[in-house]
């Protein structure tokens, strides 16, 4: 009996502490003047977060540490995106930090998959990789549930629209978009993904919650 109380309050400290780890941002920033500035970013990108358009990524509950570094890159010249980069030029480091925990701090709604036809494609990919062509399971990084993993830099994917992803993994796969991190592991990646299966996965990722 003993132990087991001493078992559930470790557990229950854990849990505490685990909770405590994720509420907490890895970026220094200010939810409200992020919030005060994002009026031009909620046009395209959603007023909560939760884009509208296909094309326009969701950024509600997005790490803001991914967030960072993503808009450092369109301003900076290494992320292309002609939106974008106009959108960034006039960000200085503190409005990108604010701006990022202002929107990792948004719930994400949940969505469906998008071609449910290709669900069992998305998830064997999402979950298992491709041994024939050598493609490591998105789930080793991204997570499960999609959550990706803030201290790693692994952007969480739950949820995203379908068309957007489809478009991340074709930029990828030209060499049109380029990673942060001089490991490019999702060049390397969707080089060898087929049609079907950016298709596939991208579809199951817009239904993962
Ligand atoms: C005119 C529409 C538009 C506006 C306004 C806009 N964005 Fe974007 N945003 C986009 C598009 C389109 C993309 C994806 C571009 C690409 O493919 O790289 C994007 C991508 C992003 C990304 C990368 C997301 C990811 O998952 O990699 C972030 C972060 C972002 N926008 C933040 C902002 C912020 C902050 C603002 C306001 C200062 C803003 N955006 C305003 C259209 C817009
Ligand atoms: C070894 C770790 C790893 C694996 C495995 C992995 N990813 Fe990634 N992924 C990353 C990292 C790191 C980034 C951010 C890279 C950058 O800076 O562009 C990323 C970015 C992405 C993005 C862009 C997200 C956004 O919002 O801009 C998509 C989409 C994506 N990954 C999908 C996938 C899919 C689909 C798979 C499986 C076929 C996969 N990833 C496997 C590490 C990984």
């Amino acid at each position: 009996m003993a132990t087991n109380m001493k078992l559930n309050f470790v557990l229950f400290t854990l849990l505490f502490v685990l909770n405590a780890a994720t509420a907490q941002s890895l970026v220094d920033g200010s939810i409200e003047n992020g919030k005060a500035i994002s009026i031009t970013c909620g046009a395209c990108h959603g007023a909560d977060g939760n884009s509208i358009n296909p094309l326009w990524p969701n950024l509600a509950s997005q790490h803001a540490s991914y967030s960072v570094e993503q808009l450092t890159a369109y301003r900076d010249g290494k992320r292309m995106d002609s939106l974008m980069v106009a959108m960034s030029l006039a960000l200085s480091d503190q409005d990108i930090k604010d701006l990022s925990v202002y929107f990792e701090s948004l719930p994400s709604s949940e969505k469906v998959i998008a071609d449910p036809s290709s669900f069992e494609l998305g998830q064997k990919l999402y979950r298992g990789g491709n041994s024939k062509s050598g493609v490591a399971a998105c789930m080793a990084c991204h997570g499960p549930a999609g959550k990706g993993n803030p201290a790693a830099l692994y952007p969480s994917l739950n949820g995203q629209g379908a068309m957007y992803t489809v478009k991340q993994l074709n930029d990828y796969a030209s060499g049109a978009r380029v990673s942060m991190s001089p490991v490019q592991i999702m060049r390397d990646i969707s080089k060898k993904l087929t049609e079907e299966e950016i298709q596939a996965v991208a579809s199951y990722i817009q239904g993962l919650h």
